[in-house]
């Protein structure tokens, strides 16, 4: 069964794509920063360094780095040998059969949907906080949903619909465009060392552990939504120059550069700020503003609203491509999958995933639901740590350009680092969790498995 699974698999990645490859290791590398660095280390650093972890946030952020760099390994390894366009989904399908790779797609899909919508209110934030300080006050009806006291998030989704358009343009105008501001990007933080470097007092750093190991823990289950983003990169098989070798290196590379950065930067706020005061909206900015750095806060301000733009646009795109191979493998409405001849580029799939995303993010009362969007990413990663383990068994000839080291040691430490940060999440997340997965149990029983091409094969 395993093998027909595979041979199917290989059978449909095989044939052409009529998506067009142009991204270059470079260019991934560049879209991996673009997607993991944003309202992780920008907002959700100070909260976690506030209410769970103290200035022991950075050894919060090791952890989850180490845990996000086992199943980046396992990425890279899966998607230079199995391929395809659904990441996770596709890497499980291969590995583990067709209902456990619904179930992490189908998670998936709410996981960089809901990443998606919450970057975007984020964004929306720090674009209002920015024409304030020009002096400029946007009414609130049009930037806080019902729930907030407006009518609608406009920029919100207004944001989302201008990613929409640069999606469909195609892949190589949406990389340039990320290429470009994730170097502002980068400039911002590289602004924030610099200063915050000068700044220091060692006083902030006693104690160092205010929460004990506990709050260090639940720490790294919070900022491990920081690490999100890497694994959009294998989303891209179809779409780049020699995958087999560039997708690794955007993978690892781009993960390796964030750790370091979150490690820097995490150490450097709680160094400059007594950490008390980091549960706000921008404590980077806040804690330079705080310093009499108002220049400072003004450029980290703006890196924030181009962070979260790569950000957006990144795990916008690994949704599409992620509903794509779910269209194509008959789980989901086969329209999903039809690529538009003239852009090279699933206009369907991005206008659809684009509107419920506008919609969520325009009307719904969602601020802080980065903090449920992590589990069903580190269950989609214990999968994918799980699913090199059993491939080497089953599949012993596989061509394999990227091979990860130690294995079973590397996948299994990753299984376990997965499931042991999914451990530290709240209760509410797990409720979360079981209830979609369950809701997808009955949309595959009801349609997954009757219009499913592997299940039309076998019979
Ligand atoms: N890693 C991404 C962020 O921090 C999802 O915004």
């Amino acid at each position: 069964m395993l093998r027909r699974l595979l041979r199917t698999k290989e059978i449909s990645h095989a044939a052409p794509s009529s998506l067009r490859q142009t991204l270059t290791g470079f260019d991934l590398t560049l879209m991996g920063i673009g997607a993991i660095i944003g309202a992780g280390v920008f907002v959700l650093t100070g909260v976690a360094a506030a209410t769970k972890a103290g200035p022991a946030i950075v050894i919060s952020y090791i952890f989850a780095g180490i845990a996000s760099m086992f199943a980046a390994l396992a990425y890279a390894e899966l998607a230079s040998s199995v391929g395809g366009t659904g990441s996770a989904y596709t890497f499980a399908y291969a590995a583990l059969g067709e209902i456990v790779a619904w179930i992490i797609g189908w998670n998936l899909i709410l996981e960089y949907a809901m990443s998606v919508a919450t970057v975007a209110i984020g964004w929306s934030g720090y674009v209002v906080n920015l024409f304030d300080a020009a002096g400029i006050h946007l009414p609130e009806v049009i930037t806080r949903t019902p729930f907030n006291g407006g009518i609608m998030n406009v920029l919100a989704s207004g944001i989302i619909v201008l990613i929409a358009a640069i999606l469909i343009i195609g892949m190589r105008h949406s990389a340039r465009f990320n290429n470009i501001v994730v170097f502002i990007k980068l400039i911002t933080v590289g602004v924030f060392i610099f200063v915050a470097s000068f700044n220091v007092r060692i006083e902030n750093w006693i104690p160092f552990m205010p929460f004990g190991w506990t709050g260090v823990m639940e720490g790294a289950g919070l900022v491990f939504f920081a690490y999100i983003g890497f694994d959009a990169l294998s989303c891209a098989v179809e779409e780049t120059i020699n995958p087999k070798r560039n997708i690794p290196i955007g993978i690892i590379v781009s993960l390796a550069i964030c750790t370091l950065i979150y490690i820097v930067v995490s150490g450097l706020l709680t160094g400059i700020a007594p950490y008390t005061t980091l549960d706000v909206r921008s404590p980077v900015a806040d804690a330079l503003l705080n310093l009499g750095y108002r220049f400072g806060a003004g450029i980290i301000a703006a890196g924030a609203i181009a962070g979260l733009t790569t950000v957006i646009l990144v795990m916008y795109y690994g949704l599409t491509r992620i509903c794509l191979a779910m269209g194509r493998d008959g789980l989901l409405p086969q329209s999903l999958e039809k690529i538009n001849e003239r852009t090279h580029t699933p206009v369907r799939s991005i206008m659809l995933t684009g509107l419920v995303i506008a919609l969520i993010s325009g009307f719904a009362p969602i601020d802080r639901a980065a903090e449920l969007v992590n589990i069903g990413t580190l269950a989609a990663f214990a999968f994918v740590c799980m699913g090199v383990s059993v491939l080497r068994i089953t599949h012993p000839d596989l061509h394999r350009p990227f091979k990860l080291p130690f294995n079973p040691l590397i996948p299994a430490l990753g299984v376990i680092s997965c499931v042991w940060l999914m451990t530290q999440l709240p209760f509410v997340t797990w409720m979360r969790f079981v209830i979609w997965s369950a809701l997808g149990l009955v949309i595959y029983f009801c349609y997954g498995i009757k219009n499913s091409k592997l299940q039309k094969e076998i019979k």
